[in-house]
């Protein structure tokens, strides 16, 4: 039995669809709202409670702390499956056979490769760059050397662009690391899996042997999965919008990199350790940094704190801060600011403040202690997480254009001003 929202304005009453989800989420849909009142729309700013789209790759349950990518909870992922087979499952749908995972890696590294020229590019931004706008840019550019890629309507085209990308975007962000560290722009070696070519093609130091450490390799796979997808958060539901308007992949990747560079977003790992570092060179004072968290008065937010649909916990926090554990005593790294982060954590969550809003740590709070002790600088913190969300963003993507979804335009309420003649300049 379909269910039906009634909504009376004037004493006349409109009635909308209800629709449910797998999951048993409800949504008013509304679009037809405009035709039947004669105009009247909603507005919801920060869409804190509109839907955009209905989507079959992830499911969140904010209550109960759930996280699944096409119905496998996050746990299981975490701890049984490796990147390149969750990048699979995201975009197409299931967990691929040792076949299908074979042919999709083969074809991914068939263009882990990019244009020479795109050197040229990298050699013209100043070192001190921001990995992440290197990154958006050089995504951007890939465009140029990739033509094929821009107006893709067809399955094949589709395919054909996401394994360009997934080949030559874990080369783009090395890259844009090892610029910034002063390092020749080498590739790594096709041989290997998908995240140990990209540990290499990172940490690869010139005329040195190479020694692969598992568990780096390990702590990033684990840390990519976390962060592959997460239905329409920010970067995601910019990546849709641009391509809604039938942009192609990549300048849609480019801005949703952009999107998920904001403090607010993903470059919220980079905020935290800048966050732990400001308290431990304040002498630990935790309690006063709570305090300024709480004073409505002071700029200062708990970075790696909250989120928009977690009100309970992520899912994702209590892996990576398990696996911080793990990975810092396995590499035999002595960390003073984890001690930190769990001292701040044990205290906002017997504070009222965050107990009331429930506000719990997020996906960033720990993730940026672990990218450090696997030696990797603080603003590459952001492109890593970039790296990871890239077949989230790709699914997503795909999913939209394959639905084929409407060009994204919402509507507004103008508070501006009423109609005024115009006054000749020498009147005014
Ligand atoms: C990510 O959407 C996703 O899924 C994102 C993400 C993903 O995987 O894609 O999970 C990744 O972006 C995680 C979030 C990383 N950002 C941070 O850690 C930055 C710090 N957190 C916040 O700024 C904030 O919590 C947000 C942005 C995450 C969520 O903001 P909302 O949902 O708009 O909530 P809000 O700003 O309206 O806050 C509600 C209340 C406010 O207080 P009151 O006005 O009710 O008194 O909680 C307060 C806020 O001031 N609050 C905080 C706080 N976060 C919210 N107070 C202090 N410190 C914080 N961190």
């Amino acid at each position: 039995m379909s269910r039906i929202a009634t909504i009376e304005i004037d004493g006349k009453k409109f009635e909308l669809p209800i629709i449910k989800g797998t999951e048993n989420e409800l949504a008013i849909d509304i679009k037809k709202l405009r035709l039947l009142t004669g105009g009247i729309t909603t507005i919801d700013s920060g869409f804190k409670n509109t839907g955009s789209c209905e989507s079959a790759i992830t499911f969140m349950d904010g209550e109960k702390g759930i996280l699944r990518y096409r119905g496998y909870s996050i746990e299981d992922l975490a701890e049984k499956a490796n990147f390149l087979e969750v990048a699979y499952l995201l975009i197409f749908g299931d967990l691929p056979n040792a076949e299908e995972l074979e042919k999709f890696h083969n074809d991914i590294k068939a263009q882990a490769h990019v244009d020479e020229d795109v050197k040229k590019i990298i050699d013209g931004f100043p070192k001190a760059a921001h990995p992440m706008g290197v990154l958006s840019s050089l995504t951007s550019a890939l465009v140029a050397f990739n033509p094929t890629s821009v107006n893709v309507d067809s399955e094949e085209e589709m395919y054909d662009a996401i394994v360009r990308i997934l080949g030559k975007f874990p080369v783009l962000t090395a890259w844009a690391y090892r610029k910034q560290a002063g390092l020749p722009l080498e590739y790594g070696d096709n041989s290997l899996g998908y995240v140990e070519n990209f540990v290499k093609m990172m940490f690869k130091k010139p005329a040195a042997e190479y020694e692969p450490n598992q568990v780096v390799i390990d702590a990033l796979n684990k840390l990519l999965i976390l962060h592959a997808d997460h239905e329409q958060n920010c970067s995601t539901s910019t990546v849709r919008i641009v391509g809604s308007s039938n942009a192609g992949l990549f300048v849609s990747l480019s801005a949703g990199i952009n999107a998920l560079w904001g403090p607010l977003h993903g470059g919220a790992n980079q905020a935290v350790i800048e966050m732990l570092e400001a308290i431990k060179e304040d002498g630990g004072d935790t309690k006063k940094y709570i305090s300024k968290a709480k004073d409505k008065t002071d700029s200062f937010r708990l970075m790696g704190f909250g989120h928009r649909v977690y009100k309970n916990f992520d899912p994702r926090a209590k892996i990576i801060k398990v696996a911080a554990d793990e990975v810092l005593n396995a590499l035999g790294v002595d960390d003073p600011i984890l001690d930190i982060a769990k001292g701040l954590e044990k205290e906002a969550l017997e504070d009222s403040y965050f107990i009331e809003r429930k506000l719990y740590p997020n996906v960033d709070f720990y993730s940026g202690i672990i990218y450090r002790a696997l030696g990797i600088s603080t603003e590459m913190f952001t492109p890593m997480f970039a790296l990871g969300r890239l077949p989230g963003w790709i699914a997503q993507w795909h999913e939209m254009r394959v639905r084929k979804e409407p060009i994204g335009r919402p509507r507004q309420v103008y508070i501006g001003e009423t109609y005024r003649e115009f006054i000749s300049a020498n009147k005014r």
